[in-house]
């Protein structure tokens, strides 16, 4: 029967890799690897060099599969997702069929850990459902850019006994509630905390946390929200590309 790891690899730094992720990618023949595209071409080297630095063989293939592009800003944006993933699934089905022996391991490296924002576990459900290929499949957790984030800006995500939500840029557009004390930010292109009354709320954020490029920028959002947006532009800029994530504290 064959078999899939998904596993977490943490948020960019190579060293974020558990060592029960080190020995699910020992297990791996074959690592599945989605091509982002030009601009994410240094996410596509982070996952070969965490193959090159902590597989301990060399009997493993690296198979890359093209990313269906995606309509980021449809209107009915559940059903772009919907389907993109149903693309991403057609294209990893062909993939697995054509490229991992019967009895074969297969790896996919999630980027941070695959419970959050990912649609790795979603897309593997579905080619079960289809029923075209059977395999096996585990999840090996990984560390979250939202745990990386907190510990270079060595805070705590809740405070006592409290709650933490944790959202998308397009989510935060739609306002917050009086209960939101703790808001951790996601997915957010636009620097959507410029709508809160700035007043209200401290800011930690980080950009290419755990990364040599990492910018982290922390105090209260009405001092340093300008200097974040400033901050976001150049690196953007300059890379092509940015990630970034931030938690929002009211005071
Ligand atoms: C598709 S989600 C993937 C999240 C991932 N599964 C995790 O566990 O962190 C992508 C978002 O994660 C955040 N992110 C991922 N890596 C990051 C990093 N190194 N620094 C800052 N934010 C990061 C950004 O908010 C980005 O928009």
């Amino acid at each position: 029967m064959r078999r899939l790891l998904l596993i977490g690899i943490g948020a960019g730094h190579p060293e974020h890799v558990t060592v029960q992720a080190v020995g699910a990618l020992n297990r791996v023949d074959v690592f599945f690897v989605i091509d982002k595209g030009l601009d994410k071409v240094d996410l596509t080297s982070l996952r070969t060099e965490i193959c090159a630095r902590y597989v301990e063989h060399d009997r493993y293939r690296i198979v890359e599969i093209g990313d269906p592009p995606r309509e980021r800003e449809a209107p009915a944006y559940r059903s772009a997702v919907e389907d993109w993933r149903e693309q991403r699934a057609q294209l990893l089905e062909r993939a697995i069929a054509g490229e991992l022996p019967e009895d074969g391991c297969g790896g996919l490296l999630v980027w941070g850990d695959p419970s959050l924002y990912d649609s790795t576990l979603a897309v593997v459900e579905r080619i079960l459902a289809r029923g075209e290929v059977a395999f096996e499949y585990e999840a090996i957790p990984g560390i979250t850019s939202v745990q990386a984030l907190a510990a270079r800006h060595r805070i705590p995500l809740n405070r006592v006994g409290g709650e933490v939500r944790i959202t998308t840029g397009r989510r935060l557009r739609e306002g917050l509630t009086p209960a939101d004390e703790d808001v951790v930010v996601m997915l957010d292109s636009e620097c959507s905390f410029k709508g809160l009354p700035a007043e209200e709320f401290d800011i930690y954020w980080g950009a290419y946390v755990g990364t040599p490029e990492e910018i982290l920028i922390g105090g209260p959002l009405a001092e340093v929200g300008g200097r974040i947006e400033q901050a976001r532009a150049r690196a953007r800029a300059a890379k092509g590309w940015i990630m970034d994530t931030y938690l929002l504290r009211r005071r």
